[in-house]
């Protein structure tokens, strides 16, 4: 006998999605509680960790989708960061699902490192263990979902059972998260086979009003958009600001968190690639958002970025990955234009190219500014990605859209990606080392904001650097008058061309490293935003030698120094 699902009065004071989020609310409850009767015991629920490793907040949002949904069918999850666990807890677990993105040139986020270096050392006894791992990457990185396969693959190592096969995601990652966590689910045992497969099968968010996503942006209005750069400069870096206010969006951030902006192709690109293609725009054309004319969904919906792999086979072109930039002048194609023009194109309705082409993704931005110094705005720090190649300008979709039309447009989607891993201290009198070189400055604008506002007593040291003192010193008059006002304790700055040898913040590092070192001992937070491949890899290597030097250290100490400032969470990055 199965109890009655209870349904919202008509008169219960909800919106028609609130009410339709709570009556499915309850019938997750019901199914899952309600069915023994009381003379049969209820099923015992399975144990289930949902481990997660993340940089900037991906894997944690799904880790908290997979636990409701298995919430919903016999399981009690748990949820852990993989920076909260190591080899001996994992060895007590029984049934895990890993959740976890890449970064670098192929490593697992921050946090998930030391378990991914100690599973790799090793031996483990893990023979208890059931999981399944769903790896999160971008096929545009050669080193695809790489920590998600190496945490598979050490697992196994150490003698767990892969109850279910990883899922490896790319950027437009929900449907094959969503078959992972199902099949994965009943892999485990879930009380629930009927499982439907699909996009409305996970709960909906609980409601807030209006809620607004990646899957529905709020369109801003574009309020102003001014250059940092002084004229001259080799470098275009743009101030953005929008207004979260209008329709009354109630649109909240906080300082560390991104902005998601979903933006819309060049139209100058997106009619070289109607010429390619043989097209008028005119032809209807299936997209996420219906059927719409080829030149909007081209447009709007669609990547024409790097070419993928499905395009580059149908073409008859070699899927090697492009080198890292610059490119060769003879290198694989870089765009889907490139590869549309290099080879006579095989005869196919428009439509079949079209679906060979990934969705166009949005970019995250560094919020630059505190929403206690500017209620109802968020600013951005945007560099903008031009280059030639093959005697074609090549312009970042994003960075370009938002420094040349978005103004024009009137407005843009975006969504705020929460970055909980990114915070200034909790406690206001702590210290604050912030490294952010060039658009890494972003986020320390608004930490120094926060501080401002808020009167916090903490010290605040930045270390800023560009190419030109003259030109790039990007919010000079906002820094120099933090600066007078007490607020920025200390400004180190390297300009790297405005003298022969090559002057960077790592460099400034070193050269006060008692100084920065003392800091640390006092409990300062160190903070880094900006480049990942270069700048962050030796911020962390003069981090180790401040280390070292000042604090006279061996350098497993300064390694084991830097590891326990990561686990209390006073070493923070933000690297692009
Ligand atoms: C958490 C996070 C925060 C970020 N914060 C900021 C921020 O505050 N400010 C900011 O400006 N950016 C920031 N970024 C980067 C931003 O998201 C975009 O990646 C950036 O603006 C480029 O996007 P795009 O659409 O303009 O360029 P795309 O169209 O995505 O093109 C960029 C790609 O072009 C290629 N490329 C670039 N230069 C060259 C070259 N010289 N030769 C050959 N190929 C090249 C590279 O493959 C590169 O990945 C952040 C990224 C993340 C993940
Ligand atoms: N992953 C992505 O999608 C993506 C997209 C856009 C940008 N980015 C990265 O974001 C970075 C930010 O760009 P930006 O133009 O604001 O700044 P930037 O290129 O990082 O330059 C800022 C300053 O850092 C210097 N620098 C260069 N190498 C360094 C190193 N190893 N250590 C310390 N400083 C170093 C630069 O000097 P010199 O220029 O004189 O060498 C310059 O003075 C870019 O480097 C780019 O790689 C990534
Ligand atoms: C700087 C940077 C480096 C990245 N490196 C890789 C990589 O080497 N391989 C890969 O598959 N994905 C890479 N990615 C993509 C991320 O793994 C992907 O965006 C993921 O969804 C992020 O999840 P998170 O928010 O949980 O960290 C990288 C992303 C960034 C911004």
């Amino acid at each position: 006998m199965s109890a009655a699902i209870p349904q919202l009065p008509e008169s219960a004071p909800f919106t028609p999605e609130q009410r339709a989020w709570l009556n499915g609310f309850f019938a997750g409850i019901f199914n899952r509680t309600a069915i023994p009767s009381v003379a049969s015991a209820a099923p015992a629920l399975v144990p289930l960790t949902i481990l997660y490793g993340t940089q900037t907040g991906t894997a944690e949002s799904l880790a908290k989708k997979a636990a409701k949904v298995a919430g919903q069918r016999g399981f009690a999850p748990a949820i852990l960061d993989l920076g909260q666990t190591d080899a001996t807890r994992l060895a007590a677990e029984k049934n895990v699902l890993l959740i976890t993105s890449t970064y670098g040139d192929g490593e697992p986020p921050d946090a998930a490192k030391p378990l991914h270096t100690a599973l790799r050392e090793g031996p483990h006894a893990l023979t208890g263990l059931r999981y399944s791992v769903c790896a999160l990457g971008d096929t545009n990185y050669t080193l695809f979902c790489q920590a998600g396969k190496d945490f598979d693959a050490a697992l196994e190592k150490h003698g767990a059972t892969r109850i279910h096969p990883r899922a490896d995601c790319d950027v437009d990652y929900d449907a094959p998260f969503e078959s992972w966590l199902h099949a994965s689910l009943a892999a485990f045992g879930s009380t629930h086979s009927s499982l439907v497969i699909g996009h409305s099968s996970l709960p909906p968010e609980p409601p807030t009003a209006p809620s607004y996503s990646k899957s529905n942006p709020y369109a801003a209005p574009v309020v102003s958009v001014r250059p940092l750069n002084a004229p001259g400069s080799a470098k275009e870096v743009n101030h953005i600001e929008f207004d979260l206010t209008a329709a009354g969006s109630a649109l909240t951030y906080e300082a560390g968190d991104a902005l998601g902006v979903i933006p819309r192709n060049d139209p100058a690109l997106v009619a070289a690639v109607l010429t390619a293609l043989g097209a008028d725009g005119e032809e209807a054309i299936p997209t996420p958002a219906g059927e719409l004319p080829l030149r909007r969904a081209l447009t709007e919906h669609y990547d024409l970025g790097k070419p993928p792999a499905p395009l580059l086979e149908a073409l008859g072109l070699s899927v090697t990955p492009s080198a890292s930039p610059p490119p060769a002048p003879n290198s694989p194609p870089l765009d889907v234009l490139d590869a549309l023009q290099s080879v006579p194109l095989p005869k196919h309705p428009v439509t079949y190219w079209v679906t060979l082409l990934r969705k166009l993704q949005p970019r995250l931005y560094s919020i630059s500014s505190s929403p206690k110094a500017h209620p109802g705005h968020v600013h951005l720090t945007v560099g903008a990605v031009r280059y030639e190649h093959a005697g074609r300008t090549r312009k970042g979709v994003c960075s370009t859209f938002l420094a040349e039309r978005a103004l024009a447009h009137g407005t843009a989607q975006v969504f705020i990606h929460a970055n909980k891993a990114f915070r200034p201290p909790a406690d206001p009198a702590a210290p604050m080392i912030m490294v952010g070189p060039g658009t890494g400055i972003a986020p320390f604008r608004a930490f120094l904001e926060e501080r401002a506002t808020t009167q916090a007593p903490g010290k605040n040291w930045l270390f800023f650097g560009d190419q030109k003192a003259a030109t790039d010193f990007l919010y000079r008059e906002e820094l120099e008058a933090l600066q007078r006002s007490g607020v920025l304790t200390r400004l180190d700055l390297a300009f790297s061309r405005d003298q022969a040898e090559k002057i960077y913040v790592q460099h400034r590092m070193l050269a006060a490293a008692a100084e920065l070192f003392a800091w640390l001992e006092q409990g300062a937070y160190f903070y880094v935003c900006g480049d990942a491949t270069r700048m962050a890899k030796d911020v962390d290597a003069a981090l180790h030698q401040v280390i070292e030097t000042a604090g006279s250290r061996t350098p497993a100490e300064a390694a084991a120094y830097v590891q326990a400032l990561r686990t209390a969470k006073r070493y923070q990055r933000d690297v692009y």
